[in-house]
């Protein structure tokens, strides 16, 4: 829509040259933003575990609170992390469990204002399940709201692609796993992921 509309003025005569500038710098931002949801999609879509390749999550977090330490100190955010270095293995793929705590984490980030709490927990639960939990004191949900989190495509936020969580989801099932969210308006939202999990073998 954005890039039609524009596009449609950028061919009548009457606009001036300052309007045409930036209507192709929105454009070019539009078409770079489908770039990027183009390349995200086949990936998202494609996601298939075949046979789940067990990881130890200290490894993910490594990674994940490298690449959020930027934004989490801009934001003044006050990140918890207890993820105890016993836990068992994850019974899923390290490389599709990052990337779905990494959007877990991006939407805390995002729903959380400056001088927030984000804190990150890992414990196991009735000797089932291995339980990551984020949880924020951003602006939380709406019922209505919660109740469409896990659609494709929705997003309440200006340059949101509403994917994040569509993913998750995705993960959580090919792994065998659960999610479940509980968020209370101008709160905070709580986020708990259910893996699978298998005990250590010698010196793992
Ligand atoms: N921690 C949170 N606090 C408040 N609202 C949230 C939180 N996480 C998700 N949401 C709501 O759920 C919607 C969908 O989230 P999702 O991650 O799927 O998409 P998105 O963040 O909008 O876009 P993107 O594809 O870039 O992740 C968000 O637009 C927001 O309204
Ligand atoms: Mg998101």
């Amino acid at each position: 829509v954005a890039i039609g509309g524009f596009t449609d003025q950028l061919l009548n005569p009457q606009t001036d040259e300052q309007k045409r500038k930036r209507n192709l710098e929105i454009i070019r931002n539009e078409v770079r933003r489908l770039e990027e949801v183009l390349l995200k999609l086949p990936r998202y879509l494609k996601l298939e575990i075949k046979e789940p390749k067990p990881f130890l999550l200290p490894i993910i977090f490594r990674h994940l609170l490298a690449s959020f330490e930027t934004r989490v100190k801009v934001k003044n955010i006050r990140l918890q992390v207890d993820i105890p270095e016993g836990l068992p293995l994850v019974k899923c793929d390290a490389m599709y469990a990052e990337e779905a705590i990494r959007n877990l984490l991006d939407n805390a980030l995002d729903a959380t204002p400056p001088g927030g709490e984000i804190t990150i927990r890992s414990f196991t639960e009735n000797k089932e399940w291995l339980v990551v939990t984020i949880q924020d004191t951003g602006k939380g949900m709406s019922e209505d709201i919660k109740a469409k989190i896990f659609v494709p495509f929705f997003s309440t936020k200006d340059k949101g692609f509403g994917l994040g969580l569509f993913y998750v989801k995705r993960v959580m099932d090919a792994c065998g796993g659960m999610i479940q969210v509980e968020s209370e308006e101008g709160k905070g939202t709580f986020f708990k992921l259910y893996f699978r999990y298998q005990e250590r073998g010698v010196g793992q």
